[in-house]
């Protein structure tokens, strides 16, 4: 439909369907629905009447094909206009195939699988009969104590944007192809920032920070065309999100040009109240309206307040229908007006949900995104004549897919037990569970010491549920639970080499398991397939190459630990550890743990060579940077070769480490690679203290390396712009 022809209908339309359209609701309030809807968020009385729920524009957490088909039919044979109902649903990392969670795919570095995980979720939602995601999450994180670190892809801004683009090409390609969704690029803005790593806590920061840390990978979605942006539970400078204005019509709307659909979180517009920045439901209703919010989702407040609003001249009308419009254009780019029921379709529901091929692609993307954080003494990969005893929770677990695993089976997930039982010689694996994920008894320990004495290496699957982690998963300890560090102890004392893999949804306080294990990958929640995933790097037949993209602390007492931080006046030479009037702790080390960029591989490499096209570059002429990468194992591996700046003084400080750009390197046993990069003027601008986004000519220093610790380093300038 033409844009007139969409004003036209809003013309036909009363100003209580209008208001309706705005209205979000879970599946059970439509009837034909028996399945009980994903609830993610507080249910309260809302007190609608049946004509708000016929006429409510779209519906969240509902999928199923027939069930759509019928919902769809039931609601257009009661729509006085014939506007159809959208279907959104939270598809994060898979709709019935579960990839890994999005903090293992952007350990993966591979922004094209990324890509392509997205596109066959939007193929199985789509078929389902859904319509829009709530997805990508791009909040970038510095606490792990924070349960939704494993709905994003890390703490860096430039990683994140270039995973940002990649979800949105994958859900949306060309949205004429009904197979494909519409993205939604969540939460605007900064959510993952709270105080303390408490979900829904208060974020304040400068907008200086926000702007240079937090809202790129946002931008970069509406860049890429993103049709949809979630308002924020937190407040921004003092506003909650949802009712914002600075942030959603000076920011968003006005200076990015976004003119899609912007809707709010669960319940987040009512949520003013109780932030204190409305005294009641029609006072959020005005604050969100003016600040751009066209859909509520789940509460009733534009639906009971909003006519009255207009009614009294309080907010005009006009605003309803720039918010009615932009609803009805996206349903018309999904051709909802032509097809009403778009993909959705019972009989390729059957082939094409959690086919064969969409589980390889899971199983490719879960070993690459699986970490190998230590291996002494090349305890792995297993050999194939060792005997082998898996012991811990999560050696025959299910619980392997996240907390956003949408309409994914955990019974249906390939066990890490049974993936090793059909890959090691007949006889050669004997499992015991060892402790519970949060209790362990006598004897449970004594079948593992009789597992684990009658084999030559342990294998120990530990990790945290996937309720531990993700949406109100907060954490204050970040360590494995005691009963599983005991059981650690337990094994240690057989003295035979200890192998860990870990299931989790952030980084870890890994006291009680690093030190004491031989070996420790880690596998995140990694899918449908992630058993199958983990087993076969274990026995070496995929050599893990995945990279952190979130710092691991020491302890949480380090928390917030990130790679791009700033000096400080005093910074601590590791070397004058005895120094006290420096940035230090008098109980832990400045590092964390394991630094944001690492990961090891069954072989090594060697680094040399590293050159630069010039000693000095213009906003004319790049740089060309260029290492030599050597494979000095005996295994063929993948290398990311990363490429660090830093800005040696600035406006304002400048971080130690900002990752500029990556080059993948395949090389075979012996074989020298090339990374090669080009590193340009644009790319060292930043805000500076009045905002203003631009490069200061001066001096540089670039490093080249496995990871953001471990690099080579040159020097360069930039030159003043003539
Ligand atoms: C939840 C989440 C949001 C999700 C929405 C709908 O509260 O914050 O990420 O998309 O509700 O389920």
């Amino acid at each position: 439909m033409t844009k007139e022809q969409l004003l036209d209908l809003i013309a036909q339309m009363t100003l209580e369907e209008k208001v309706a359209q705005l209205l979000q609701l879970t599946a059970n309030f439509h009837e034909g629905t028996d399945s009980e809807s994903q609830i993610t968020g507080p249910m309260e009385e809302m007190g609608l009447t049946e004509g708000m729920v016929s006429a409510s524009g779209s519906v969240l957490g509902l999928s199923g094909a027939q069930t759509v088909i019928d919902v769809q039919k039931s609601y257009l044979s009661k729509s006085r206009l014939g506007i159809p109902l959208m279907f959104m649903a939270d598809v994060v990392h898979g709709f019935k195939t579960i990839f890994p969670i999005p903090l293992a795919i952007g350990s993966s570095w591979d922004t094209e699988l990324a890509e392509k995980s997205a596109e066959i979720a939007a193929k199985e939602s789509a078929v389902a009969g859904i319509h829009v995601t709530f997805a990508p999450m791009v909040d970038l994180v510095r606490d792990p104590r924070w349960g939704r670190v494993m709905e994003t892809t890390g703490e860096d801004p430039y990683l994140n944007s270039l995973f940002s683009r990649a979800f949105v090409r994958g859900y949306q390609g060309d949205l004429k192809d009904p197979d494909r969704l519409a993205a939604c690029v969540k939460h605007f803005a900064a959510y993952g920032a709270p105080e303390g790593g408490r979900d829904y806590n208060t974020v304040d920061m400068s907008e200086r920070n926000l702007r240079e840390y937090y809202l790129p990978a946002y931008r970069a979605a509406v860049e890429e065309g993103v049709e949809m942006v979630m308002t924020s539970f937190n407040t921004v400078d003092g506003i909650p999100a949802s009712g914002n204005e600075k942030l959603m019509r000076g920011i968003l709307r006005d200076e990015w040009n976004f003119d899609g659909v912007l809707i709010s979180d669960w319940a987040s517009i009512h949520e003013m109240i109780a932030h204190g920045a409305a005294e009641d439901d029609c006072e959020a209703a005005y604050r969100a309206i003016r600040a751009g919010v066209d859909i509520e989702m789940m509460t009733p407040c534009y639906v009971h307040h909003l006519p009255a609003l207009v009614q009294s001249g309080k907010v005009d009308e006009a605003m309803i229908d720039e918010a009615v419009l932009r609803i009805l254009q996206l349903k018309d780019k999904l051709g909802l007006f032509e097809n009403p029921l778009r993909a959705a379709d019972p009989e390729r529901e059957r082939e094409v949900v959690f086919c064969e091929e969409h589980r390889q692609v899971s199983y490719e993307l879960a070993t690459k995104s699986i970490v190998l954080l230590k291996n002494e003494n090349h305890v792995l990969p297993l050999a194939q004549d060792k005997k082998v005893a898996l012991i811990g929770p999560f050696a025959q677990s299910e619980d392997i897919l996240g907390w956003w695993s949408c309409e994914g089976v955990k019974e249906d997930a390939t066990k890490l037990g049974t993936a090793l039982e059909e890959r090691l010689q007949a006889g050669n694996l004997v499992m015991a569970e060892g402790s519970g994920v949060h209790s362990i008894t006598p004897e449970q320990v004594e079948e593992a010491l009789q597992a684990a004495q009658q084999s030559d290496i342990i294998v120990l699957a530990l990790g945290e549920e996937s309720a531990m982690s993700g949406e109100g998963g907060s954490r204050t300890d970040i360590r494995l639970p005691e009963a599983q560090l005991a059981l650690v102890k337990h094994l240690k004392q057989v003295g035979k080499p200890l192998a860990v893999v870990l299931f989790n949804g952030r980084p870890l306080d890994l006291h009680g398991v690093f030190d004491e294990a031989d070996a420790v990958v880690e596998a995140w929640f990694p899918g449908s397939e992630g058993g199958a995933a983990i087993a076969d790097i274990l026995i070496g037949k995929v050599n893990p190459s995945a990279r952190l993209t979130m710092s691991f602390p020491q302890s949480v007492g380090q928390v917030p630990v990130y790679y791009n931080r700033f000096n400080t006046g005093r910074p601590l030479d590791p070397k004058k550890n005895e120094e006290r009037y420096v940035s230090k702790y008098i109980d832990s080390p400045n590092e964390p743990l394991l630094p944001f960029g690492y990961g090891l591989s069954y072989t090594t490499f060697e680094y040399s060579d590293l050159r630069v096209s010039s000693e000095e570059m213009t906003a004319e002429l790049p740089l060309t940077i260029s290492v030599q990468v050597k494979n000095i194992g005996v295994l063929a591996g993948v290398e990311t070769v990363q490429l660090y700046i830093r800005d040696i003084s600035g406006d304002v400080v400048r971080p130690l480490r900002e990752l500029k750009g990556y080059v993948k390197l395949e090389l075979a046993p012996g074989e020298t690679g090339k990374a090669v990069f080009t590193l340009s003027e644009e790319q060292l601008r930043y805000h500076h203290s009045d905002l203003s986004f631009k490069s200061d000519p001066g001096k540089f220093q670039l490093f080249v390396g496995s990871n953001s610790r471990d690099t080579l380093t040159q020097s360069f300038r930039l030159a003043a712009s003539n």
